[in-house]
């Protein structure tokens, strides 16, 4: 339940979202902007910089997300919108809270001790290729969180930890001082959204190289969806709609209707991987067109979106001034 709690999602600029991000996080995590009390989504450029350094993909990658979420209905009315590099006050936040932090919840946190395991398999010493980014970015996700007196981090599986290890700094910090300075924060992991699978039946994810890419040309859709592996059933054979991957995927994007059709079509040999593939090519394109339109419309009028990063970054700026002003005061006393 969100309704009255202050909403917060950082999101990384590493690449355009694929169906199964888009339907799986992004979306969702757009949709509670209708209900929150304060709903923030921001860029998180500065994490970025920890595993991509070239200026002209850095660039690039941020702009294509701006406009991915703006295209995905995020409304810069209801929520805040911004580049965590245009707020610096979440910086002079970080510097405090690691005065708070022991180190070794640094030595725990998933995305470091992950590429410590890579570097020992290859045989190469513990800290090889790690960066001080890397490592204490809990640390600045922590400052990111806490800087809005954020109540719930609606996030994957993957970053329970690291709201955990923002939990826990900002309780250290309320403690010290004896007051409740910083707000504390809970992840959300929502189990009802299905995990919708690849194109080889995996969980769709950009490592497996299994992607139906959402905002690519039609071409490059068309194809991905024609590559959902399949059988060699003929067409007349019956076949049984739970063991079709393209049935799978079709569920989560087509009305219950057409879902139905679908399994119909199946089981009595009407429908062979052709036709359905077709119609899941059709209901992807329905279902995601006005975006896709609405993308291309951001990325060349880049002014507008920047218009909205700059006055989210605004207000962004406003409630943090508020809480560094306030960590400050308990810090130094005046
Ligand atoms: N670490 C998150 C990820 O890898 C991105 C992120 C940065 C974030 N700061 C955040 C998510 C604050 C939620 C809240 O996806």
């Amino acid at each position: 339940m969100i309704e009255g709690k202050n909403v917060l999602t950082g999101v990384k600029p590493t690449g355009k979202p694929h169906l199964g991000n888009y339907l799986g996080a992004i979306k969702p995590a757009i949709d509670m902007g209708a209900s929150a009390k304060q709903h923030i989504m921001f860029i998180a450029d500065y994490h970025a910089i920890n595993a991509e350094k070239n200026v002209e993909i850095l660039n690039k990658e941020i702009r294509e997300i701006a406009c991915i979420y703006l295209a995905a209905g995020l409304n810069p009315d209801k929520s805040i919108f911004y580049r965590q590099s245009d707020v610096p006050e979440i910086l002079e936040i970080t510097t405090i809270l690691t005065a708070f932090t022991p180190k070794g919840f640094m030595n725990k946190a998933h995305a470091y001790k992950a590429a410590v395991d890579k570097n020992i398999a290859a045989g190469k010493p513990n800290d090889d290729g790690i960066n001080m980014g890397l490592y204490t970015y809990p640390v600045l996700m922590a400052a990111d969180i806490l800087t809005f007196n954020t109540d719930v981090v609606p996030v994957g599986k993957d970053q329970v930890q690291h709201v955990e290890i923002a939990r826990d700094i900002a309780g250290a910090i309320n403690a010290y001082y004896g007051k409740d300075l910083l707000v504390l924060p809970e992840a959300s992991f929502d189990d009802n959204i299905a995990v919708i699978p690849g194109v080889d039946g995996r969980k769709m994810s950009k490592s497996y190289g299994n992607v139906i890419p959402l905002f690519e040309d039609d071409a490059t859709l068309k194809k991905a969806v024609f590559s959902v592996k399949t059988d060699s059933k003929p067409i007349d054979e019956p076949k049984n709609p739970d063991e079709v991957l393209v049935y799978e995927i079709y569920k989560a994007v087509a009305a219950p209707d057409k879902v139905q059709e679908m399994a119909d079509g199946l089981k009595n040999g009407k429908l062979g991987y052709g036709h359905i593939k077709n119609m899941l090519l059709e209901a992807i394109i329905e279902k995601t067109a006005k975006e896709r339109e609405a993308y291309n419309y951001y990325m060349s009028h880049y002014d507008e979106v920047q218009k909205i990063l700059d006055a989210g970054a605004v207000k962004a700026r406003a409630i943090a001034a508020k809480t560094l002003q306030r960590l400050k005061e308990a810090v130094f006393g005046f």
